[in-house]
């Protein structure tokens, strides 16, 4: 992606080097412009050398602002695909609210048709003022993302509201807000299981998979950068995605309650958790002592959270599943398919560990219609989206 990275006046400005270095990392073009305060805190040839990118400063007089031999504010507004303030002072933001253009950053946020994002940072008088509130709400009924400001001890000693997100959450809102939207899942709801589960033996042994919820997490990131809203349902360790309503659960029960109470409302169901299908059938309250020879641990199954959503289904939704199968995959997925119902499985070949963990992962869809070709091999991020845009066009070609 294309972005402009405007910084303005406050002590925070410093952020904006890390924020400009995370997002060339990944690979955005990343311009950064300067207001005339910013450029008192940080200096355009930091920001010009992490990027590799020119920086802009705000003011023609200085020679900065170039007229020829282009209009720069233009070309730049042009050139932008996001534009985000970080961090954002309290006046850029009621110039912005107020349709002001007195410096470049100003003028490319009045002349763009990116989409723009704010990440305000100031001091809680400042942050609390219902006049930054006023301008805050006017700029999202323009359309624009504000990343809100957390709390904490800021720059001035004051503890309060007003400090600057963390960068890593402002690159996710980012990417989040500059994705391209797919039509046919845009405020859609979608629900996602991902994760392990967890079945206790006693309070400290469990039984558990090696799933560790990455690939449902990332699927759960696609789908909210294609503008759906999605309902987490996540068993594991691993933190939740910014920007999706996340629920931790435990064990397959956990997680089936807490499917079913999010089900009716969703228009559709990724189930990538790797569920557990046994659970101890008596698990003992307090710690197992240890005893001499073999011990004998009786199993019962646990609900099959699949098939259960999948007989409370209604024909407008539509349900995804994933099999991880270590031989006859494409067998085994394909009596999945029809014995839960589903519309499509994802079949994870797990042969040699891959699947779970960081590694890249191929997936092969399956669907009425036999094996699809496969998606990836592939970081799991990209197979995500990749999986998310397969699925898209399917649905889009279902609608007619
Ligand atoms: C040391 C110092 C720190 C400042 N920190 C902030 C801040 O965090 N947030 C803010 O809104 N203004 C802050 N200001 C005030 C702005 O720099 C001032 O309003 C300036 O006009 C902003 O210009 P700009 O929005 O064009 O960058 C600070 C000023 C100084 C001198």
């Amino acid at each position: 992606m294309q972005i402009i990275l405007g910084i303005t006046g406050g002590v925070a400005a410093y952020k904006a080097a890390d924020l400009a270095r995370l997002l060339a990392n990944r690979g955005h073009r990343v311009r950064c412009i300067l207001t005339e305060a910013g450029a008192r805190f940080i200096t355009p040839l930091t920001l010009s050398s992490l990027t590799g990118e020119p920086c802009y400063g705000a003011n023609p007089d200085q020679g900065e602002w170039r007229a020829v031999p282009n209009i720069e504010h233009i070309e730049l507004a042009r050139w932008a695909e996001l534009v985000a303030v970080v961090p954002a002072t309290a006046n850029i933001l009621g110039k912005a609210a107020n349709g002001l253009a007195s410096d470049l950053l100003s003028t490319v946020l009045l002349a763009t048709r990116a989409p723009i994002l704010w990440a305000p940072a100031m001091n809680t008088g400042m942050w609390e003022h219902p006049a930054v509130q006023a301008n805050l709400d006017r700029l999202r009924s323009f359309g624009h993302a504000v990343v809100e400001p957390g709390e904490g001890v800021l720059a001035c000693g004051e503890e309060g509201s007003g400090k600057l997100a963390e960068v890593a959450v402002i690159a996710e809102a980012i990417q989040v807000h500059g994705a391209p939207k797919l039509p046919v899942l845009a405020g859609r709801t979608v629900l996602i299981t991902a994760g392990p589960t967890r079945e206790d033996l006693d309070p400290v042994r469990t039984l558990t998979n090696r799933s560790t919820g990455l690939m449902g997490i990332e699927l759960a990131r696609a789908f909210r950068d294609a503008g759906a809203r999605v309902q987490l349902v996540l068993g594991g360790d691993l933190p939740a995605p910014w920007g999706v309503e996340t629920l931790r659960v435990r064990s397959a029960q956990d997680m089936l309650e807490a499917c079913e109470a999010r089900w009716t409302a969703a228009d559709g169901l990724v189930a990538a958790a790797a569920v557990a299908d046994q659970r101890p059938e008596s698990p003992a309250a307090e710690k197992a002592k240890k005893l001499e020879g073999n011990e004998t641990l009786v199993l019962t199954r646990t609900p099959d959270i699949l098939a259960r959503l999948s007989a409370a289904r209604r024909p407008d939704q539509w349900a995804v599943g994933f099999a991880a199968e270590s031989e006859q995959h494409l067998g085994h997925a394909q009596g999945k398919l029809l014995k839960k119902g589903l519309d499509a499985v994802l079949v994870n070949d797990i042969q040699g560990g891959r699947g779970f963990g960081a590694q890249d992962n191929a997936l092969t869809p399956i669907t009425s219609e036999g094996p699809h070709p496969a998606i990836g091999p592939l970081p799991k991020d990209q197979l995500a989206r990749a999986v998310v845009q397969w699925w898209a066009r399917r649905l889009e070609a279902r609608q007619g």
